[in-house]
């Protein structure tokens, strides 16, 4: 290829990468026999274009990320194009417009063509000679990934150099349009029998949705290890030779057998979903194939855009239900973050629910409780946490008007329930010691007012149109404390319960004494005379945790609500005379600049030389939630954070996937961490970013100083007055850096709209 320039640079963004990726080294260790594959074996893995979730598809970038994050037998995915002197390139789109610069190259010099029939305008390949696309240069084509790695001057690659700079273990060609370069005189026929008679390249897949070209060449690779597959487009689509739809071939199984030993289908035709997004029962797909004696690939896996609200945003959930259902696995699935599908199938199928924790030392603290698929704090995000194995179930102490403790995750009403379409929106008002704007707040409404009203889901992701559980939104009850804590007693499963009180002193002003009030909970429950669960009580005024810390023997949680730096040695020692633990921001372990990972501050590990216990929050499963660094998978992070960052726990709003991640089985094996159970280095993504397409430097997150530590201690008890509290009463001295203590810690990635759902085909 022209662009030497190119390669080079390609290569030394590689070499940075090795660096700092745990090399593929184990085998994989899952038990063959279990699979229910048509050979048996684990399903394969399909890169598609390489990480095209990351990098732009088809670039060099791409494939090197496939081959360090993979399992190691990945197969490299090539999407064929041929250019006007009959070259093979890799390259997504018959279009080269989506995917490189080629606009700006070649500005002026679009042309419209009939693709199977449709009139379409772009630039094509057809136009150029390999000599010609010397000097393009690849792109990320879908816009709400990551551009900023576009500096690194990928050119388009031909097939042959793809395989032969990777040797990738396995390769698959897809021939979308063979009928359209038909038309210009252009024959993929003969370019496929040309590269499979190359000694240097080993193809073991053909794929294409188009009958007669599978036909075509089909007697040519009766005897070749190079297998065909049939591709299947949308059900309603039209097959261009047989014109019959992709619908009624699928019932024609027995006619594809005549020419392909596989079919690659859609992952809606296995697991359809309703208009809801969410999943109706499987089809028979893959059992009626693998009877024919066909092989099934399931395409269209991507951990960044929605899939259905059945896997709650977790993408290894996803890939399970099509590997490890109990009844019928694929052959191989075919993705643009192929780390994913690597970790699903190596480290997590076939683990039962109850294998044993590799990760023992990883704490799993709810987030309101499992938060992430219900209304937070009602009965069911308490029990579904509990179901999906979590530790520490939390509890969010609120106060009613008649002085009763409540669970909630916000003082708030707002932002939980639905109270401002209630007879109750006339209680709006604004108290800036709590927060800015205006709310309808927990101390003005009693117990039976709030206990009737309904529940909200939270939606920490709605800028990104990432909506929650939409079938249950408004479901499930509050609880009062006490109700809490004998739900938790009850679950033997409980390694204890987690109680957060904020905004304790400006409550005293108001008559409520919410340390009191929980204190008496807890030994109400009998929580003061057990030891079978930890009590955590969780505050970010320190002033609390210095009265509970001369009144019990619970383990104090300090919160450090802002993102932190660092933390000067005095501070450090202050928080040591009233916590055991601490609660810091993902931001302060790996801070970000514009979601890329910049680097590792010190503060876990200072924190924890003062033996004080780090927990990090919040780990959700919403990929605009996580930095580009993890892959949109939230296993990415979490790992990350467990091994990398070393810290003691993570509070999440969907504990099913970091109780699961502590089970899978590539855990603790030392030198030979397969790739996609390594931690990934911080900043390692981001010195790959060219000096055109850095973000502008960031100053770094402030040092957590005895300031914002030390408080005065908290007021007496006002009395109570009888009418609920005027609003905007001037307060006394909240936290002395006076920043109201709702800060929300919410790590917004800028990303572009992401809901650019695009087809690739
Ligand atoms: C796989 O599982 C079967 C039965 O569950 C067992 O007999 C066999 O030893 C296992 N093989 C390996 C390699 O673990
Ligand atoms: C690719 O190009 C077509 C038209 O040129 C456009 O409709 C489509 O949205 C583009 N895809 C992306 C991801 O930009
Ligand atoms: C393709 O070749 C045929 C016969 O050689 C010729 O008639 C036709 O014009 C060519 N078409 C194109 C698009 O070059
Ligand atoms: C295969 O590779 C060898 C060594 O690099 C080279 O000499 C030979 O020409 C190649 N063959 C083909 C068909 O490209
Ligand atoms: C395939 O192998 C069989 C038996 O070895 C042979 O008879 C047949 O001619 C071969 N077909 C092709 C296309 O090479
Ligand atoms: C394809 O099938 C449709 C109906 O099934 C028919 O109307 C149309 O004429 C057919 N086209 C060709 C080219 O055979
Ligand atoms: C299967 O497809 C082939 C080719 O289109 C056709 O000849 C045959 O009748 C079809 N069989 C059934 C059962 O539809
Ligand atoms: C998906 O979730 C919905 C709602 O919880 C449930 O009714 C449905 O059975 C689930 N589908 C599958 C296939 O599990
Ligand atoms: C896991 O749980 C199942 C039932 O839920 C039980 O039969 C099995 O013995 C358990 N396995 C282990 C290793 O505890
Ligand atoms: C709010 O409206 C209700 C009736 O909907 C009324 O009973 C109540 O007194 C009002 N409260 C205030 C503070 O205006
Ligand atoms: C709560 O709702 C129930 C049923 O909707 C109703 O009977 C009851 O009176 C309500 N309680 C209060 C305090 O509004
Ligand atoms: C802070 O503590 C660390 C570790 O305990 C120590 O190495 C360092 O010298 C201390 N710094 C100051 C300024 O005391």
């Amino acid at each position: 290829m022209g662009s030497l320039r190119g390669i080079s640079v390609a290569i030394f963004a590689v070499q940075a990468l090795l660096a700092s990726v745990a090399l593929v080294s184990a085998q994989g260790s899952t038990n063959g026999s279990r699979w229910q594959t048509l050979s048996g074996n684990a399903p394969f893995v399909i890169a598609h274009g390489g990480f095209s979730g990351i990098f732009a598809g088809s670039s060099f970038g791409a494939y090197s990320l496939a081959l360090l994050t993979s399992v190691p037998n990945v197969i490299f995915w090539c999407d064929v194009q041929l250019t006007k002197d009959a070259a093979g390139i890799c390259f997504p789109d018959v279009k080269l417009d989506n995917n490189s610069d080629i606009a700006t190259i070649y500005q002026g010099q679009e042309k419209a063509y009939l693709v199977n029939g449709v009139s379409t305008k772009g630039w094509f390949s057809i136009d150029y000679t390999l000599k010609d696309l010397g000097n393009v240069i690849l792109n990320q084509g879908v816009y709400s990934r990551p551009s900023r790695l576009d500096g690194n001057n990928y050119p388009i690659m031909t097939v042959q150099d793809t395989y032969t700079q990777f040797k990738p273990p396995g390769f698959w060609l897809n021939i979308q349009h063979d009928a359209f370069y038909a038309q210009h005189n252009l024959s993929m026929r003969n370019f496929v029998l040309s590269v499979t008679r190359n000694v240097n390249v080993t193809v073991d897949y053909i794929s294409s949705p188009e009958v007669a070209f599978l036909q075509s060449i089909a007697p040519r690779f009766q005897n070749s290890t190079t297998k065909l597959v049939f591709r299947f487009l949308g059900q309603n689509d039209v097959e261009l030779s047989t014109n019959q739809t992709y619908d009624s071939l699928l019932k024609n199984l027995t006619f594809i057998k005549t020419f392909a030993s596989g079919i690659i289908v859609p992952k809606s035709y296995i697991w359809p979903v309703d208009a809801n997004l969410y999943l109706l029962p499987s089809t028979s797909v893959v059992l009626d194939a693998h009877k024919e004696g066909l092989e099934v690939f399931a395409s269209e896996f991507y951990n960044d855009v929605p899939f259905s609200f059945n896997y709650s945003y977790d993408p290894v959930a996803e890939y399970l239900k099509f590997v490890d259902n109990g009844n019928f696995a694929v052959d191989g699935v075919i993705s643009d973050f192929p780390i994913t599908p690597s970790a699903a199938i190596d480290c997590f199928a076939h683990l039962s629910k109850n294998a044993s924790k590799q990760a023992v030392d990883l704490l799993v603290i709810s987030m309101n409780g499992a938060s992430g698929d219900f209304p937070g704090c009602t009965d069911l995000a308490y029990s579904k946490a509990i179901e999906d194995g979590v530790d520490i179930l939390d509890c969010p102490v609120q106060m009613t008007k008649d002085g009763t403790a409540i669970c909630l995750s916000s003082i708030n009403l707002i932002d939980s329930t639905t109270v401002a379409q209630s007879s109750f929106s006339n209680l709006t008002t604004t108290i800036p010691e709590i927060m800015q704007g205006s709310g309808i707040f927990t101390f003005n409404l009693s117990w039976s007012d709030i206990r009737n009203l309904t529940s909200v889901i939270s939606s920490p992701q709605s800028a990104y149109r990432l909506f929650r559980n939409p079938r249950f939104r408004n479901a499930g009850n509050f609880l009062t404390l006490s109700e809490f804590l004998a739900t938790a007693k009850n679950a033997s499963s409980l390694q204890g319960v987690l109680i957060s009180i904020e905004n304790a002193p400006f409550l005293l002003e108001q008559g409520f004494d919410v340390t009191d009030a929980v204190l008496n909970a807890l030994s109400e429950a009998g929580y003061d005379k057990q030891t079978a669960q930890t009590v955590m009580i969780q505050s970010s005024n320190s002033s609390v945790l210095v009265k509970l810390k001369s009144k019990t023997n619970y383990k104090l949680v300090f919160k450090v609500d802002e993102d932190i730096g660092g933390a000067q040695n005095a501070t450090i020692d202050d928080i040591k005379r009233f916590a055991s633990a601490v609660v810091i921001s993902k931001d302060s372990v790996f801070p970000e600049n514009t979601a890329y990972v910049t680097g590792v501050t010190t503060v876990v590990p200072r924190l924890q030389a003062a033996n004080l216990s780090v927990y990090v929050q919040t780990f959700s499963n919403e990929f605009t939630s996580q930095a580009w660094d993890f892959f949109s998978d939230a296993t990415v992070e979490i790992n990350s954070y467990h091994v990398g960052g070393s810290i003691n726990g993570v509070i999440t709003d969907f504990p099913k996937t970091s109780d699961r991640y502590r089970r899978n089985r590539c855990l603790n094996k030392g030198n030979s961490t397969p790739g996609y159970m390594s931690p990934v280095q911080p900043g390692s993504l981001y010195q790959l970013i060219t000096p055109a397409y850095l973000p502008p430097a960031e100053a770094p997150n402030p040092y957590l100083t005895e300031a914002d530590v030390v408080e005065p201690p908290l007021p007496p008890v006002a009395a109570k007055s009888p009418t609920s509290s005027p609003p905007g009463t001037p307060a006394a001295p909240t936290s002395p850096n006076g920043q109201p203590k709702f800060a929300t810690s919410i790590i917004v990635p800028l990303m572009a709209v992401l809901l650019a759902i695009f087809s690739l085909f």
